[in-house]
């Protein structure tokens, strides 16, 4: 599976990219990291040493096959990956784009064109192929992620970073691309959240997880340690490790009764699980109805209770009406 992930500048794409192919690779998966930025940082946000960094030089525009209807490589993947590729830590496999070494050296189509051969040959289904994107939508507009199967765009909770995000979704519509989806990032607050699960509805857009904002992760990057080796960021990594399991397609070796069972269960709708007079009912009136014909004290701490966004303590509603929790609780149990 090649999941290309991409956002505004400094979104987090390269913390989650890194964290997550690690964790895939600690799962067992054959991982490729692709770090597809001009400016790279995907070695470091790995864990791979700058003295070995420094040695991984870039794939030669002179693979990239000219052959008609395609690109591909005019060498087997897996010797580019030998001959190119730096092992990182839990066996991940790097590979670089490429970075202009000099001023005025011109533009970066040919680098871009190994990006794009190199998925085309990465597709073998049970490996991850992980594309660290760099926050241009050039990679989009140039087509480079076209063989990706998965784009995920980092959202932080602001509005330029989600118009970014709505920007870049309309060139992947246009690529043949077949899932894409979002991940929120750098999320301090309920508020952020659903600024972000807001903006994912009112777009149709695939909301695939959220990741905390954490003081951690900043001062792991000061360190110069991946956030995945970093203890304190494990409230992060845990997210990410929830992002890639809503991703990734359950790996080789699943017994086929699971792999069968997730797959009618994801090929649910809710047509199949509730009849047809049950989608028709007005589920928000009815409970409007229902609540109309209790005692309104008692009405009041059930919507509290169970409607809230934040749903109210017993310890409150208590308060607020003066009684002991317990009597909130006989009232909520009558009413209910
Ligand atoms: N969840 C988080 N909480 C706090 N800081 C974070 C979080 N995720 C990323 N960061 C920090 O934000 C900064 C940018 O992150 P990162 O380099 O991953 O973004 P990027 O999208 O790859 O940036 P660029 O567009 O430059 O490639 C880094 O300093 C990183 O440590
Ligand atoms: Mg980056």
């Amino acid at each position: 599976m090649r999941l290309a992930v991409a956002g505004k500048g400094g979104a987090g794409k390269t913390t989650i990219s890194a964290t997550l192919a690690r964790l895939a690779a600690r799962g067992g998966r054959p991982v490729v990291a692709i770090d597809a930025d001009a400016n790279p940082n995907l070695s470091t946000a790995l864990g791979v040493s700058a003295g070995v960094a420094a040695r991984l030089g870039p794939v030669p525009p002179s693979l990239v096959s000219r052959r008609q209807g395609g690109t591909g490589l005019v060498e087997p993947i897996e010797a580019v990956l030998d001959s190119y590729g730096l092992i990182a830590p839990d066996g991940v496999r790097l590979l670089g784009m490429g970075a202009p070494a000099h001023a005025e050296e011109g533009c970066l189509c040919s680098a871009h064109a190994v990006v794009a051969s190199l998925l085309e040959d990465l597709g073998e289904p049970d490996r991850l192929v992980v594309v660290d994107m760099e926050a241009s939508p050039e990679h989009l507009s140039r087509g480079t992620v076209r063989h990706a199967d998965v784009v995920c765009l980092v959202a932080e909770p602001y509005y330029r970073s989600l118009e970014t995000v709505r920007r870049m979704a309309a060139l992947v519509a246009e690529l043949p691309v077949r899932h894409v989806v979002v991940a929120a990032n750098k999320v301090r607050s309920p508020a952020d959240a659903d600024a972000i699960a807001e903006f994912c509805d009112r777009h149709g857009f695939e909301l695939a997880g959220s990741v905390p904002w954490s003081e951690e992760v900043v001062a792991a990057d000061r360190q110069r340690v991946p956030v995945i080796d970093w203890p304190g960021a494990a409230p992060v990594v845990d997210a990410v490790a929830k992002l890639a399991a809503a991703l990734l397609p359950l790996p080789a070796g699943t017994p086929v009764d699971i792999a069968k069972a997730r797959q009618r269960l994801e090929s649910l709708s809710a047509s199949d699980i509730l009849s047809a007079p049950e989608l028709e009912l007005d589920v928000a009136g009815l409970f409007d109805d229902a609540l109309g014909m209790i005692d309104p004290r008692a009405a009041q701490i059930l919507s509290d209770r169970l409607f809230a966004d934040e749903p109210t303590t017993l310890d409150q509603l208590g308060q607020r009406h003066d009684v002991t929790r317990e009597r909130i609780r006989q009232i909520e149990g009558k009413a209910c």
